[in-house]
């Protein structure tokens, strides 16, 4: 494979960061001199500064036995206790630790002491259901503070928790089930979501009857108070149990390198894999990261992560970072159109929210209902914005930039994965000037190169494979069960270089462009390129909303660029043609990049095909581009959008 990716999006906008911002920043350019000089002790001055340990390390890294590492190994803490109690031991227990926003209106606030309290009275009622270290416990819930409760709790008592997005099916809890011998189930009787009542303990249920059978309890919490059936000796009421289970509960330590939990997520082949994290090294960087990336000054910020704690940006950045750190957060339940398009906007004014972290498709949806929505609130609490799960287009960059942070305000992009477990890529504010669509430059003590197939670095702006070059606390120790499938998929390929699975470019300055999946990269006529170049390009014309690129095989060239794009409401009013719109779009990106870059075909369509995380299925518009019968389809969130979406390539 020749590693070349074709590149001409030129993105020549620097934004320096503002004296006033600089002046008050957390981060101090002598990190990354402690991290140059030496990244082991660098990271054990973080673990000891960071963490509250019960007994003190002396061993920070054991990279004896690869990809196997162990770090800070003869330590000890307890990562709820890290979160919690010795915030309120320093006086800080009547800090709002989370505002909670139910979807329907209803609100609460959640103290420290009083988060403290309830996952001590949830650990008891764990404990006394007979789950203790190491088993395992799955959590299927709404966004509710409950969730949180939940994980701190079964990680108070040394458990490990598999949270499943409550949006997955019964099918896909069961495996999941199966697959970690969960012995516990917690879950609520429903929650809301678009105005509705999404009944959750009946796929639970269901889920169970599928399973071989680890399940011994559930808990319930009420929340929706739609119908739900208790099965005697097996269910319990979250109210009836916790609520009335005493609020002292005396911690224990266990090893930096006790498992903490299992996030499932989906590889290349079709069986989801179960990445595990551990407990000192995972909490060390994900508070290190929230800190600093996210300039947390815990005492006046007001955080607020939209990602749900399915997710891996839930776990690291709703629940561990922000706690370990003491920071105050918002926790909402709904959807950002619930009950108006607004919804997001009056949160961020209700709670004076300064540091808001969320997703590239949530801001491009935003820009297709147009600025006017955002502008009818005051957003002038925000001073930090971040970006999170996919290369943000220049273009929607600037409009988080300029419609929700006003125009002066620092955006983040922060790439990393599941498997890293906290941030890996990102500017920190205050220090780097920041440039539209890169994620830019290795936060202090994470080694980044970009190699060519055969593990050569590639310098320069030719494209190549992202890899950290060496291991890092947060790192995932495996995949349950399968030490085989954790080796073949992230270091067979370079040895003890773990392989991303994202295609990267340094450019002049040496800053880092993430370019999408190497699956996703295509070629053609021998050149590489990149989907999310040429997404950014038709995203960058004025008519474009959204736009997904797929490489489709063709005769003549190998592959062909294919590209789906829904127009801005604007241009549909105007009643474009929508075969003029795709010349002019096909036009549109062979200037921006180049000739080669032309897609063969621009569709416009009314929706693109995604997950329930918001992740475009490329491969269902792979299969709709080469004209073959459409995959699977159960992982979308809306199973009718491809029927939909084949109607109008017609
Ligand atoms: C992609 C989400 C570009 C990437 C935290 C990675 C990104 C995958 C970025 C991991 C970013 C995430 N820029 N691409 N800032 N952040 N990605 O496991 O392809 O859900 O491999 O973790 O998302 O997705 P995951």
């Amino acid at each position: 494979m020749t590693v070349q990716i074709d590149h001409a999006l030129e993105e020549i906008r620097r934004f320096r960061p503002s004296p006033e911002f600089a002046a008050q920043s957390v981060a101090d350019p002598a990190l990354y001199e402690a991290a140059k000089a030496d990244r082991l002790a660098f990271w054990a001055d973080q673990a000891r500064e960071l963490l509250t340990w019960h007994k003190p390390f002396t061993r920070t890294l054991d990279w004896s036995n690869p990809p196997f590492a162990k770090w800070f190994d003869d330590g000890e803490l307890n990562v709820a206790v890290n979160c919690l109690d010795r915030h309120v031991e320093a006086g800080l227990g009547d800090r709002v630790a989370i505002h909670f926003e139910g979807e329907p209106g209803d609100s609460r606030d959640i103290t420290y002491a009083e988060l403290t309290d309830e996952v001590k009275r949830a650990a008891n009622v764990l404990e006394g259901l007979g789950v203790g270290e190491g088993d395992r416990v799955a959590i299927y819930l709404p966004m509710i503070p409950e969730a949180v409760i939940s994980m701190l709790a079964v990680a108070r008592i040394g458990a490990i928790h598999s949270v499943v997005f409550g949006g997955f099916s019964s099918d896909s809890l069961a495996s999941r089930i199966d697959d970690a011998e969960a012995k516990l189930v917690i879950t609520a009787d429903g929650g809301y979501r678009k105005g509705r009542v999404f009944p959750l303990k009946p796929t639970v249920d269901e889920a169970i009857a599928k399973t071989a059978g680890s399940v011994e309890n559930v808990l319930v919490v009420r929340r929706a108070e739609n119908d739900v059936a208790l099965e005697p000796g097996r269910d319990q009421w979250w109210h009836e149990t916790v609520g009335t289970a005493p609020a002292e509960h005396e911690a224990t330590a266990f090893n930096a390198e006790h498992p903490l939990f299992i996030l499932y997520t989906s590889g290349t082949t079709g069986k989801p894999k179960g990445v595990v994290h551990s407990s000192g090294g995972y909490l060390t960087q994900t508070a290190f990261t929230h800190k600093y990336v996210f300039d947390l000054h815990p005492e006046t910020d007001v955080y607020w992560c939209t990602a749900d704690v399915g997710w891996v940006t839930g776990h690291s950045y709703v629940v561990y970072g922000p706690l370990a750190n003491g920071a105050t957060q918002v926790l909402y339940e709904g959807t950002p159109d619930t009950p108006h398009p607004g919804r997001w906007w009056e949160i961020v004014e209700k709670y004076k929210v300064s540091i808001l972290y969320t997703a590239p498709t949530a801001i491009r949806s935003f820009m297709k209902l147009g600025r006017q929505i955002p502008h009818e609130f005051n957003l002038r609490s925000l001073r930090l914005l971040g970006s999170v799960g996919e290369p943000i287009n220049p273009e929607a960059w600037i409009w988080y930039r300029h419609v929700i942070g006003g125009g002066s305000i620092p955006v983040v992009d922060t790439w990393w994965q599941t498997e890293t477990g906290a941030i890996m890529i990102s500017a920190l504010p205050g220090i780097t000037d920041l440039k539209p669509g890169s994620a830019q430059v290795p936060i202090p003590g994470i080694s980044i190169d970009i190699l060519s197939d055969d593990g050569t670095p590639v310098e320069g702006e030719s494209g190549g494979l992202l890899v950290v070059s060496e291991p890092w606390p947060s790192m995932l120790r495996g995949i349950w069960g399968d030490p085989e499938r954790f080796k073949e998929t992230y270091w067979e390929k370079f040895g003890d270089k773990y392989f991303a699975g994202d295609g990267a470019r340094h450019d002049e300055d040496g800053d880092i462009w993430l370019l999408g999946r190497v699956d996703d990269v295509m070629n053609v006529s021998g050149h590489r390129l990149s989907t999310a170049e040429i997404e950014s390009s038709l995203v960058a014309h004025p008519w474009t909303a959204e736009a997904a690129v797929v490489g489709a095989s063709d005769e003549t060239t190998g592959q062909a660029v294919v590209a789906f794009v829904i127009l801005k409401a604007s241009q549909v009013s105007h009643a474009t043609d929508p075969a003029d719109a795709s010349e002019e779009l096909r036009k549109h990106v062979a200037m921006q990049i180049g000739a080669i870059a032309r897609p063969r075909q621009v569709f416009i369509v009314n929706e693109l095909p995604k997950t329930r995380s918001g992740k475009i299925m490329r491969r269902l518009l792979r299969d709709l581009a080469e004209g073959r019968q459409i995959g699977d389809t159960t992982t979308l969130a809306d199973t009718s959008i491809m029927q939909i979406i084949s109607e109008q390539v017609k």
